[in-house]
């Protein structure tokens, strides 16, 4: 089929139960009835409808392209009868990443996380869905990096003669709202000392260089709304979500999971506040529980039938990530000890909670010059 094929994934909290924890199944069975009709009108080929936590994630495929103001639009409609229902059950936070009251045309800058791309469907199209809960777009900069960058990570890199020239990076800068395109390996370095400082500079798609792949269709995808700086103040998470090709000239699905082996800290977790190691889990335990997470992460894998979905496959079901889930347990342990303190705490200005201006001027009057 020449047609290119678009997968988006458009996601939003829209209540949790209870608290921050977790999406309850009458609203995820809610958003699955009104995207089966949807693809019954035809509107949308297949889709699949997941929880990172107490975020709603649809996972949607389609031949509109991505920014389509159609997809776009089921999307907030099916987030609207979500928090219709979420409201009716008095879930948390009901509708709380719903932040314009009526859709303009693109869900952009209206409160939901989107990754979406478009492409050439393969022979053999293996494609996996990663979704985060209590953390932020920068999480993905490390295990992204890693995958289409590090060779300590992905063997192709080295050894796979369609691997071995590397990849295009399409990084943001999210203060700035500014792009730059750089490539892999040859400016690594480069690379590397904008997106180490993760909570200003994101990962937004990876290309594949001239060859094998079209240059102009991306391999991977990572959302990058940060709620906080589209409301003007903090109104709630920015966890992301992410879409990574794999295999036949990409890396293999086993070089883009192995990225997850090893649970980097990021910044979210309770209140938004503090650093936290990132855990990957099976879909069962995607449920924020001890001091709101800690931080999660999960993966479903597909292969692409002419759009329809064939799985998903729960990626991090497997005891070969026992060890991660354990060293992460260890880390949330030592790290929660530093209870009010840095690097547990952020620094001020990541912070989605404070009370120093408050502290500050009440004190105001009792510094004196030293
Ligand atoms: C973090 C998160 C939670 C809340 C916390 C306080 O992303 O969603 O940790 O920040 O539970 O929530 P409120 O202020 O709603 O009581
Ligand atoms: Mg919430
Ligand atoms: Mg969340």
């Amino acid at each position: 089929m020449a047609e290119k094929i678009t997968v988006s994934i458009i996601k939003a909290d829209v209540g949790g139960l209870p608290g921050h924890v977790l999406v309850p199944d009458e609203i995820q069975e809610v958003a699955r009835k009104n995207l089966e009709e949807a693809k019954k009108r035809g509107d949308i080929i297949d889709f699949r409808v997941f929880n990172a936590g107490d975020d709603l994630e649809l996972l949607m495929t389609h031949r509109e392209g991505v920014d389509s103001e159609k997809i776009h639009g089921l999307a907030w409609e099916t987030f609207e009868k979500a928090t219709e229902k979420a409201k009716e059950l008095k879930l948390y936070g009901a509708g709380q990443d719903l932040l314009a009251d009526a859709f303009s045309g693109n869900v952009r800058g209206m409160g939901p996380g989107v990754a979406e791309m478009e492409f050439t469907e393969r022979k053999a199209e293996p494609i996996l869905a990663f979704f985060m809960d209590k953390t932020e777009p920068g999480a993905f900069n490390l295990p992204i990096f890693r995958i289409f960058a590090d060779p300590f990570n992905t063997a192709g890199l080295i050894i796979d003669p369609t691997l071995h020239d590397g990849f295009v990076f399409e990084i943001w800068d999210i203060y700035e709202s500014k792009r730059v395109f750089m490539r892999a390996p040859e400016e690594m370095y480069d690379i590397l000392a904008l997106i180490g400082g993760k909570s200003r500079f994101v990962i937004k798609r990876v290309f594949p260089k001239e060859g094998k792949l079209p240059a102009d269709e991306p391999v991977a995808v990572i959302s990058t709304e940060k709620l906080y700086q589209v409301a003007g103040e903090y109104v709630g998470k920015d966890d992301p979500v992410a879409l990574v090709r794999a295999q036949s000239g990409l890396p293999a699905v086993g070089e883009v999971i192995e990225a997850f082996a090893f649970p980097h800290l990021v910044s979210g977790w309770m209140r938004g506040s503090h650093n936290g190691p990132l855990m990957p889990v099976p879909f069962r335990y995607s449920r924020c529980t001890r001091f709101d997470g800690p931080p999660r992460v999960i993966g479903a894998g597909f292969q692409l039938a002419n759009g329809m979905l064939i799985g998903p496959v729960d990626l991090f079901d497997d005891p070969a990530f026992d060890l991660t889930r354990q060293k992460a347990m260890e880390v949330t342990d030592y790290i929660r000890r530093h209870g009010p303190f840095e690097p547990h705490r952020l620094p001020s200005e990541d912070m989605e909670y404070t009370t120093l201006p408050k502290v500050m001027e009440k004190l105001k009057r009792r510094f004196e010059e030293v």
